[in-house]
């Protein structure tokens, strides 16, 4: 074989942009697979549609319309009614990857990269070579109009044809045209998407219309805005080496030391002095602009070594038990449910995390099979429903290593349905597409436990439901006697024959205390542990 020397192999060595790394790999951003491609585009815009209204306090009213124009060819438009986005940063948000308001700041919202938009834009430019027809405005005076596409060699934005409109038009609307992409009805399609959307969002109301032209509306359920997600600082623990060095790099502090104090939380002066007597070589008076890695990674070591308190969990949102329960019995109607809300966790030592769970037994939980039914999962990251890519999710994980048995639920041959919600400032996705929840340990864990202490209502309750049909079989087959031997009775004592069969019937009922209490509990309805009531609420 012939040497072929470094220079020439080099000779083929380029430089490429983020945009052209995603035009080749576009399957990371969740555009693969025809039906998974278009349901990725809606959730992209409305996940940036409810973060929008939610940042501004304005209670969201989003529609989404998908009209088919060939064969594999169709046209989305996504328009809501939230703050717009202002018109020298229109580029900068639709057609420029890894750019937004988010990637920088935890805030518990839906997005976080600054990606899925640009991505959508990028997904219809390299299907059908079309930009985006963008429509913006703050509802006063004027909005404006605009076609966006992205230059992929510098992941730089191309605007064309911006124009004023008069229109008192308040919000962002988007419409792209997308190829190699199907709409279809189905568990994983966009119907499903927004009615688990909407059900876990019930400030918002989306209209969609359907390629058939069908409007469906998923009323808005609750007039309030849930509350506005915080900021908060990063806490010490959740960083690594190169974190640090980013966050000090940025930093306007003057010195090291304040640097710590003003980016994290729960960093004092007396903390700091701390880390002063651990990290030894590092110099807490000069200017963060200066940390240099090997003292970031001593800093990080002292960091390890400190005992803190754990971060702030108050800026998490969860869904709230009694939401769960509403979404929970639209989506499925279930005979009883069991939710948990558990304490906040961490997670990468500094991360706060809340998970919300439930298991909904009978009516419409699990899956229908050729012979009955088996268990299903449903899967919430910040209120947004993931539908793909189960498989690597930590919640598929947690619920499959439950020994579901214990609990007497026999989760691959019962209709039974496991729900999960991860609140967090960060979501730890397993891929930019963010369909699956990446399996840290602690969130694993977390997920468990709380699964575990769902599935322990639905096997009181079914246990309970056994004993009442247990004894409801011992009771009516006394009962068959009851009527001749009344008769009986009243033949020889002369007493009231519908008397005796009373006195008879209070008697046997003793034996059987379970079927009274079931009875007391279905005649109360509103009380709290009652089978049925456990779907009503
Ligand atoms: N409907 C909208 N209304 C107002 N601003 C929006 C809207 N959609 C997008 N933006 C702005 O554009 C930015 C980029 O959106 P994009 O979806 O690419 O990223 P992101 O939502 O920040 O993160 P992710 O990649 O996780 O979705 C957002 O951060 C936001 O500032
Ligand atoms: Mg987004």
């Amino acid at each position: 074989m012939a040497d072929i020397s470094a220079e020439e192999i080099f000779e083929e060595f380029r430089e490429h942009s983020i945009a052209e790394f995603f035009k080749k790999n576009r399957q990371m951003l969740g555009y693969s697979g025809m039906v998974r491609s278009l349901v990725t585009v809606v959730h992209e815009y409305v996940t940036n549609s409810l973060d929008a209204t939610e940042e501004a306090g304005i209670l969201p009213d989003i529609y989404v319309a998908v009209t088919q124009i060939a064969d594999s060819r169709y046209k989305v438009h996504v328009m809501d009614n939230g703050p717009g986005i202002p018109r020298n940063f229109i580029g900068k948000a639709l057609a420029t990857i890894l750019a937004g308001t988010k990637f920088h700041r935890y805030v518990q919202l839906r997005g976080q990269q600054g990606i899925g938009a640009a991505g959508c834009t990028l997904f219809a430019q390299i299907t059908t070579g079309k930009p985006i027809l963008v429509k913006s405005g703050t509802g006063k005076g004027k909005a404006y109009t605009c076609h966006v596409a992205i230059n992929t060699a510098g992941n730089k934005p191309l605007i064309t044809g911006i124009a004023e409109v008069d229109e008192n038009f308040r919000g962002l609307s988007v419409e792209g045209e997308f190829a190699e992409v199907k709409y279809e009805k189905s568990e994983h399609g966009i119907y499903e998407y927004l009615k688990r959307t909407a059900l876990s969002n019930p400030h918002a109301q989306i209209k969609f219309k359907d390629p058939t032209g069908e409007e469906f509306v998923f009323l808005r359920s609750v007039d309030r805005m849930p509350p506005t997600p915080k900021p908060v600082k990063a806490h010490p623990l959740g960083l690594g080496v190169n974190d640090l060095l980013e966050f000090a790099h940025v930093s306007q502090s003057r010195k090291i030391s304040s640097f710590l104090v003003d980016t994290f939380t729960r960093v004092t002066s007396n903390k700091v002095a701390e880390l002063k007597e651990i990290a030894k070589s590092v110099d807490f008076d000069r200017e963060p602009k200066q940390l240099q890695w090997h003292e970031a990674e001593e800093l990080i070591k002292a960091i390890r070594q400190v005992k803190w308190i754990a971060p702030d969990a108050s800026a998490i949102i969860p869904i709230g038990e009694a939401q769960v329960k509403v979404t929970l019995k639209n989506i499925l109607n279930p005979e009883f449910m069991s939710v948990v809300e558990r304490k906040p966790k961490v997670f990468r030592g500094g991360i706060p995390f809340i998970i919300e769970a439930a298991v909904a037994w009978g009516g419409n939980s699990g899956y229908k099979t050729e012979s009955g039914y088996t268990g299903s999962i449903l899967r919430y990251a910040n209120r947004v429903p993931l539908l793909f890519d189960a498989g690597n999710c930590a919640i598929t994980e947690a619920a499959k290593e439950i020994q579901w048995k214990r609990y007497n639920i026999d989760f691959e041959n019962q209709a039974v349905s496991v729900f999960v919600n991860l609140s967090s400032v960060h979501i730890p996705y397993a891929g930019v597409g963010k369909e699956a929840i990446s399996k840290e340990p602690e969130i694993i864990e977390e997920i468990k436990l709380a699964i575990m202490d769902a599935a322990r209502g639905v096997q009181n309750y079914v246990r309970g439901k056994q004993t009442v049909n247990f004894e409801t079989g011992r009771y009516k087959s006394t009962m068959r006697y009851a009527k001749p031997l009344a008769q009986d009775l009243s033949y020889l004592s002369g007493a009231e024959q519908k008397e005796i069969e009373k006195d008879l019937e209070k008697l046997v009922a003793k034996h059987y205390p379970h079927i009274k209490n079931a009875k007391v509990a279905e005649e109360t309805s509103g009380e709290s542990g009652s089978p049925a009531e456990g779907a009503e609420e």
